[in-house]
């Protein structure tokens, strides 16, 4: 397992300070919406500064036809950042397109395919996509193994299934995880830090819980301790 640490605080300069405060971690940072749409290219940047091993994941969530997101995924490829993501809704075609146009790049970022958002419960879902989660996002794994991608982004409830489905190695980065049993906020499906290694959770996802910390970095420590000996 690996931690990824979403930056969502409000503006670069916290963000910034956060990634300061863990530097000293081998851990993930998760830039999503708000920062990369505030801050672009130079905060992925500013990251690497701060520390040049810094894994970066580009939580981006792509969705649109093939051809613009092959384009997009290369933009993404070209600012060196190390995993990012496309809805898993997009399709076949779409995933096949974006893998092909990556084929090229050496060291090319893993490719993740969102299945069911966390923040969805069964009845909003089925809303939506006319089938249970457990039974939609086995569907959308398998077609992003089938499409060559890395694996895919799910709750830490669907993780065990999806790998069942698919190969022991296909990963799952699993939001909604609350370490030591924190507020839930706007997420509904969530898990301790403890079930998530028992679901086979490749990346457990951390936001609120460390930047809503008044000391987020003994708190990256105490998720890192756990981690280490599950
Ligand atoms: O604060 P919290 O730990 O709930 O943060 C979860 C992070 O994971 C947020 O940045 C959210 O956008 C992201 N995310 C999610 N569910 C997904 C994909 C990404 O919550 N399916």
């Amino acid at each position: 397992m690996e931690l990824c640490v979403a930056l969502d605080l409000p503006s670069a300069e916290e963000n910034l300070a956060l990634a300061e405060s863990l530097k000293s971690y081998d851990v993930w940072m998760k830039v999503g919406f708000r920062t990369y749409i505030r801050d672009g290219k130079n905060f992925i940047e500013a990251l690497k500064k701060i520390n040049p091993d810094f894994k970066i994941f580009l939580d981006l969530k792509l969705y649109d036809i093939p051809n613009t997101m092959a384009d997009a995924a290369e933009e993404i490829a070209k600012l060196g950042v190390h995993m990012f993501n496309i809805h898993a809704s997009a399709g076949s075609v779409a995933m096949k397109t974006v893998m092909d146009r990556l084929s090229g790049y050496e060291d090319r970022p893993l490719v993740l395919a969102v299945t069911a958002l966390t923040s969805f419960d069964e009845e909003h879902f089925k809303a939506v996509y006319e089938k249970s989660i457990d039974e939609k996002a086995e569907q959308f794994a398998k077609m992003s193994y089938e499409n060559g991608l890395d694996g895919v982004v799910c709750s830490t409830f669907e993780s065990r299934a999806i790998k069942n489905a698919t190969s022991d190695s296909f990963l799952t980065l699993c939001p909604g995880i609350r370490p030591f049993g924190e507020d839930a906020g706007d997420q509904q499906r969530v898990a301790t830090l403890e079930l998530a290694a028992k679901e086979g959770v490749d990346y457990p996802v951390v936001g609120r819980p460390i930047y809503k910390e008044s000391d987020p970095r003994s708190k990256v420590e105490e998720i890192l301790k756990v981690m280490s000996g599950v």
